[in-house]
């Protein structure tokens, strides 16, 4: 199955993926963990990108669309996938079509109110990737991630300023998806406002798995 998980910054897209990786078996591709993962190594990629993801900016199309290509050509992706921040353009969307038949867009409903309440209280783990929450998921120690003892920190795009530059680029420019996608017969919406359990429900039940 050929998932593309869609949905505003803070959605709650990443913590769903976690567990659906869990039940569909499936690779979880997010292009904004690569972009930090390459952020973090100080690859020629991670500099090029780091300036503009901390802006609250996106990436350009090409750049993320041969990167996106080249991860859809691996052994693990042939059985399928569930892709997490790409698309964020039409002509991502464009792209993604010519290389990879998408089965499914899963479509994360859910108000500003909640995305700003959201970001506003997300740490994660700069070792592992794990996701916390300062209210909702806590992790047991304060600062250290329960899964592996990394560093738990805020994302330096969680900033407040940043924030709503990704709210606006989001509406600008991957809202726009919604249509697309509906149009095209491959939307199911998800009610994302609910606890994580409820969330995770929602997706099963959308989804019929
Ligand atoms: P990316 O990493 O994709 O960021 P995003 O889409 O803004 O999504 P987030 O990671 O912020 O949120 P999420 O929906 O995964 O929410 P999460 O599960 O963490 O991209 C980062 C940047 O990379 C972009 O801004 C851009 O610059 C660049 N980029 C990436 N892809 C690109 C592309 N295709 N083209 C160009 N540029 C690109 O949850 C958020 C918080 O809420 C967490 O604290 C979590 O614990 C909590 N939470 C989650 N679910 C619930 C729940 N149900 N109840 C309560 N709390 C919850």
């Amino acid at each position: 199955m050929k998932l593309i998980f869609l949905g505003p910054p803070g959605a709650g897209k990443g913590t769903l993926a976690a567990k659906a990786v869990e039940i569909l078996k499936l690779p979880h591709i997010s292009t904004g963990a690569i972009f930090r993962a390459a952020i973090a190594a100080k690859s020629p990629l991670g500099l090029k990108v780091k300036a503009i993801i901390d802006a609250g900016k996106l990436v350009d199309d090409e750049t993320t669309i041969a990167l996106v290509k080249e991860r859809l050509s691996q052994a693990d992706a042939q059985k399928g996938y569930i892709l997490d921040g790409f698309p964020r353009t039409i002509p991502q969307a464009e792209a993604l079509a010519a290389f990879s038949a998408v089965d499914q867009v899963v479509n994360f409903d859910i108000p500003d109110s909640s995305v700003l309440e959201r970001l506003g209280g997300r740490r994660v783990c700069r070792a592992c990737g794990t996701n916390y929450h300062q209210v909702f998921n806590k992790p047991k120690q304060d600062g250290v991630c329960d899964s592996c003892g990394g560093e738990v920190y805020t994302r330096d795009d969680d900033k407040a300023e940043a924030v709503q530059k990704r709210l606006e680029v989001y509406r600008d420019q991957t809202a726009p998806l919604i249509g697309f996608y509906r149009g095209k017969g491959l939307l199911i919406d998800v009610d994302a406002r609910p606890a994580v359990e409820q969330v995770v429900e929602n997706f099963r039940k959308a989804l019929g798995v």
